[in-house]
């Protein structure tokens, strides 16, 4: 089969298109054959090792896994045994990063746990663009975030994949104005996405104004927790998903300072892949939840398209088609 394979780490030009042999599925695993996958932020700091503190789970001098990729959408090949849960030729998807990855195939062997039905409704592209950022996005404001009605919101990274399924879900769910960050070539995009207000983060900095939020939801942590909290009314809360490891590592050493001592409080979402997805699919299924696609792409593309994900360019999620014209 071909795959994108990674033999050290670097940029993304170094990667290459290889035949390597189609995984065996073991023990309650299904082969995947596989429609579309994705480029997250996932990947870019893999591919390059950065930051450095991944390669003590990754692989010290070179990753460990050779192909890289986190969710997939595809057809159910052939089945290992003990895998009870799909027949072949049923349609998943599913956030693979917590079982070994390798979505940048035409194959790849996971648990079945690891994968759900795909929607009626939707093709192989939306599938694929929808578990790992939108898992993410709803963890983040429902479950640590616990948005209430009614209740102002800032997403911080509004443009990337996170930030375009975060504003659909938090309006979904009721909030009361949904404010966003990010460079403003992206916000044409994200004023057709419903946002209410759009600071561009390379001329302001939203924590040195006057606003306040009741929930922040940030893809990038760039600030102390300090700045942050300022931002928020009391009873406030800020969540993060991703950014700078040490802003982080600060974070969560003062989470329980932040508990004791104010009604504000901080957190870091622990993604627990697929986890809310059952409660999105009726939105997808009814278009209140779409995804913004970036491409279809070829898997011959995605060095190309991981350079342009580095560079920030891209609009919501880039997905990679195995042949681009199904869906
Ligand atoms: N917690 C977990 O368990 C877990 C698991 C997986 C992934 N993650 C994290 O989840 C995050 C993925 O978010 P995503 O998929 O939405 O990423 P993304 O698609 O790269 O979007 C991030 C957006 O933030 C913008 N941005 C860059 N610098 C910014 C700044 N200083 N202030 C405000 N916006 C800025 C980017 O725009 P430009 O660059 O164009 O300016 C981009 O539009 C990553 O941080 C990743 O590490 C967390």
């Amino acid at each position: 089969m071909k795959a994108i394979v990674s033999k050290r780490y670097g940029r993304p030009s170094e990667l290459q298109l290889q035949e390597i042999d189609i995984p065996i599925p073991g023990d309650k695993e299904v082969l995947v054959k596989i429609k579309a996958t994705t480029i997250n932020d996932w990947d870019w700091s893999l591919i390059r090792g950065k930051p450095y503190i991944y390669r003590l789970i990754y692989g010290l001098l070179r990753p460990k896994k050779t192909v890289f990729g986190v969710e997939i959408a595809g057809i159910v090949d052939s089945l290992g045994a003990g895998a009870t849960h799909f027949v072949p030729g049923d349609k998943v998807y599913g956030d693979i990063s917590l079982v070994g990855y390798g979505g940048w195939a035409e194959y790849v062997a996971v648990p079945e746990s690891a994968l759900l039905p795909m929607p009626d409704q939707i093709g192989f592209e939306t599938a694929a663009s929808l578990p790992h950022a939108c898992a993410l996005a709803y963890q983040g404001l429902i479950e640590y975030g616990l948005l209430d009605k009614g209740e102002k919101v800032l997403i911080n990274g509004g443009g990337g994949g996170v930030g375009t399924f975060g504003v659909q879900i938090a309006y979904n769910s009721g909030a009361g104005e949904v404010n966003g960050v990010d460079s403003g070539e992206k916000f044409p995009m994200m004023r057709q996405l419903g946002f209410d207000n759009l600071v561009d983060y390379m001329k302001i900095d939203f924590t040195k104004s006057s606003q306040r939020y009741d929930l922040i939801l940030d893809t990038k942590t760039t600030r102390s927790p300090f700045a942050y909290l300022k931002s928020l009314h009391p009873h406030g809360r800020y969540v993060t998903v991703g950014g700078s490891p040490l802003r982080i590592l600060f974070l969560l050493l003062c989470k329980p300072l932040v508990a004791m001592f104010s009604s504000k409080r901080v957190n870091l979402v622990a993604l627990k892949p697929n986890e809310g997805m059952d409660k999105l699919v009726p939105w997808i299924e009814s278009g209140k939840l779409k995804s913004v696609i970036d491409g279809p792409y070829t898997l011959e593309e995605i060095p190309d398209c991981l350079e342009y994900f580095g560079l920030g360019k891209h609009l919501g999620k880039i997905v990679i088609c195995m042949e681009p014209t199904e869906t």
